[in-house]
């Protein structure tokens, strides 16, 4: 069996030995300074100024949207467009907070939303913000749709949390609009067991998540932002302080668990990217001699750093014959994520209106992915290869 993903951690056995320690010694496992670390960390390493950490991917989704509408960037009523080849939890926090969803066609080439999808929805629609997926590692054309934004107006934020390390030549994938957030769930570029993170240069919005985050109050926020938000609300004393609630949040927050095995883990993040990267490439290349199979395009792409395998069939009865022969040699597989979000049960019962979406059905219908980890083995990757030989 070759699992989607054989460990919870990079460099597992070190990692639950250097855990277990930590657990033993530590005086405090609620957030704390571990976690405030590990922001700090991040926020170098993503070349961002702000880094918030949440307990998962999907939690950092909720709060960029509940922070937008906090500061008043979003209100009822505004339509955002979004990947519709995306993940759940990308999507459903848009109708939570009342917004309305207008899913975006992908180009099926290259698994995401490119400049020409955005410019024929835009043509549609008036967006008042973009909530970008960047799929699987791979990424659209990032620097014409931050023009695109900036020309029309439409806050641009990305869900990066497939794509932690991509890289393209005038930046890093989830830092093209103001914010983007990021997965530690296992399987993912990193594990943290649980978690997830946002990063922007925004003060203002990092401060407004710190807030959503914790239950809406400021006790996470610097002593001069806590001054700021005491003074407008005549707050007198710290005793009041602790419990005024200034705006709506989540208990969204992290363990000192999360921000300890960030940290831990941020060691091992770029040799798991390259691995990662080099392994999709030497399957390309068996991919590139079969007929059947769509190669993904990635020329704008400088680090590839992709979350799993992509297998793309150019018709739905290949796509059978190759999940068979996947599921055959014992390599666990995945449809390629949510697929046409339309189609999904919750999106059905939500959202009235739909849209033409001809190359994210090809993919529902056409594709499927396995998992890309340093864990694979000589023989995994053989066996792999030798399900993507021409039928
Ligand atoms: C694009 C995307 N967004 C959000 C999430 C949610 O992340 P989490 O599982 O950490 O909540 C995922 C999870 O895989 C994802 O793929």
């Amino acid at each position: 069996m070759i699992p989607l993903m054989k460990n919870a951690f990079l460099h597992e056995h070190e990692t639950k030995k250097a855990l277990a320690e930590f657990i033993l010694k530590a005086n405090r496992l609620s957030m704390d300074k571990e976690c405030a670390l590990f922001e700090k960390k991040f926020s170098l390493y993503q070349g961002r100024k702000e880094a918030i950490l949440f307990n998962s991917g999907g939690s950092a989704n909720l709060a960029m949207l509940q922070a937008l509408k906090n500061l008043g960037k979003l209100k009822e009523g505004d339509r955002i467009g979004f990947s519709a080849l995306t993940w759940s939890t990308n999507t459903m926090p848009i109708i939570q907070m009342g917004l309305v969803p207008v899913a975006i066609d992908c180009d099926y080439s290259v698994l995401n939303v490119m400049s020409a999808n955005l410019e024929k929805t835009l043509a549609e629609v008036d967006l008042r913000a973009l909530f970008l997926t960047n799929v699987l590692g791979f990424t659209g054309d990032l620097d014409k749709i931050r023009s695109i934004c900036e020309e029309k107006g439409v806050l641009l934020i990305e869900d990066n949390c497939e794509s932690l390390g991509t890289e393209l030549r005038t930046g890093k994938a989830g830092n093209y609009g103001l914010a983007a957030s990021f997965s530690f769930f296992v399987a993912h570029h990193m594990s943290t067991i649980e978690g997830g993170m946002v990063c922007t240069d925004d003060e203002d919005f990092a401060e407004m998540l710190r807030i959503v985050r914790a239950n809406g109050w400021d006790r996470n926020l610097t002593a001069k932002q806590q001054v700021k938000w005491r003074k407008k609300y005549n707050i007198q004393s710290e005793f009041e302080a602790k419990y005024t609630f200034y705006d709506l949040g989540y208990n969204l927050r992290p363990t000192e668990i999360t921000g300890f095995l960030g940290q831990f883990q941020m060691q091992y993040l770029e040799s798991n990217i390259r691995c990662r990267e080099q392994n999709y490439l030497r399957l390309e290349k068996i991919m590139q001699q079969n007929e059947d199979l769509v190669i993904l395009k990635h020329s704008h792409i400088t680090c590839l750093s992709t979350f799993a395998f992509p297998v793309v069939c150019k018709t739905p009865a290949l796509r059978e014959h190759y999940l068979s022969r996947f599921a055959g040699a014992g390599i666990e597989i995945r449809p390629m994520i949510a697929g046409n979000i339309q189609l999904q049960p919750f999106y059905k019962k939500y959202v009235k209106q739909l849209f033409d979406l001809p190359n994210t059905n090809f993919l529902h219908t056409n594709s499927f992915y396995c998992g890309n980890y340093p864990e694979l083995t000589e023989t995994d990757l053989e066996t792999i290869s030798s399900c993507l030989y021409k039928y």
